[in-house]
């Protein structure tokens, strides 16, 4: 049985429109899903186990602003294990439900001091810092996925259309799961990141690889490595996610909304 299988059997058959990366401290949106089926990925065959605190590690279905929606809430990092295609059973899924674009969200350091913490940034572009690729070991000429517009305009346009005060940027992948040195993240702002985190980019080439459109927020949570005066921390992530989260949530239901 295939994970889509499993989900179709708990959840229905009605066709997924949209589905949502949650990143860290972003679980919130879940409580917002009507008619919620929520399956733990331990239910699902290749799903990942997250260990991570601030992610769940549970599928969401249901309804979210009139849109069949899938929320991944908890995501699993090529930090975890040092495997780039951890999320490859899930975003594989998303397309097996049928969805025809993801939203995926993360918390992420700004290298621009007016980004600050609380800030949202869609994501136009991004830089795989870290060299991986989670298309490695695949086979067939389809492996050789065009990445130029891999984070799409039309769906990025919509973003801002929401959110005026969206800003927009490159996002830089290192690989975690210590933070940049303030020295890689003057050399990552010289090759043009405008934010930096551990994840998104695995998932926005395995998306494209799938033949989904791409939407990506960044939910800004701090200044990175020697741009602000206090030490980077998890909990800091998380207590800045959850001050945002809140910003997060309204954005992503209206911008369910466009898949009703
Ligand atoms: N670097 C990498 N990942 C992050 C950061 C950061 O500064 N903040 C939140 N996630």
């Amino acid at each position: 049985m295939t994970a889509a299988d499993a989900v179709r059997a708990r959840a229905g058959h009605e066709p997924v429109a949209l589905g949502i990366v949650l990143g860290s401290g972003l679980g919130g949106l879940t409580a917002h899903v009507e008619e919620a089926v929520e399956i733990p990925y331990a239910d699902l065959p290749g799903f990942p186990a997250s260990g991570v605190s601030g992610h769940r590690g549970a599928l969401a279905l249901g309804w979210l602003g009139g849109a069949r929606v899938a929320l991944l809430a908890g995501r699993a990092h090529y930090y975890e294990h040092g495997d780039a295609r951890a999320m490859r059973a899930p975003i594989e899924t998303l397309a097996r439900l049928d969805a025809e674009a993801v939203l995926l969200s993360n918390a992420a350091g700004s290298t621009r001091p007016a980004m600050g913490p609380g800030a949202l940034m869609a994501i136009a572009d991004h830089i795989s810092f870290s060299g991986l690729n989670p298309l490695i070991g695949e086979v067939g000429d389809r492996r050789f996925v065009d990445m130029g517009e891999a984070y799409d305009p039309a769906l990025r346009a919509r973003l801002k259309a929401i959110d005026p005060d969206l800003h927009e940027g490159v996002y830089a992948w290192f690989s975690g799961p210590s933070f940049e040195t303030p020295a890689e993240i003057r050399a990552a702002t010289v090759l043009g990141a405008d934010a930096v985190g551990m994840s998104t980019v695995p998932e926005t080439i395995l998306a494209r690889y799938f033949g989904l459109r791409v939407a990506g927020v960044s939910v800004i949570t701090n200044l990175a490595a020697g741009l602000g005066a206090a030490p980077l921390s998890h909990a800091q992530t998380k207590a800045e996610a959850d001050r945002a989260a809140a910003r997060f949530e309204a954005l992503a239901m209206r911008f369910a909304e466009g898949f009703a």
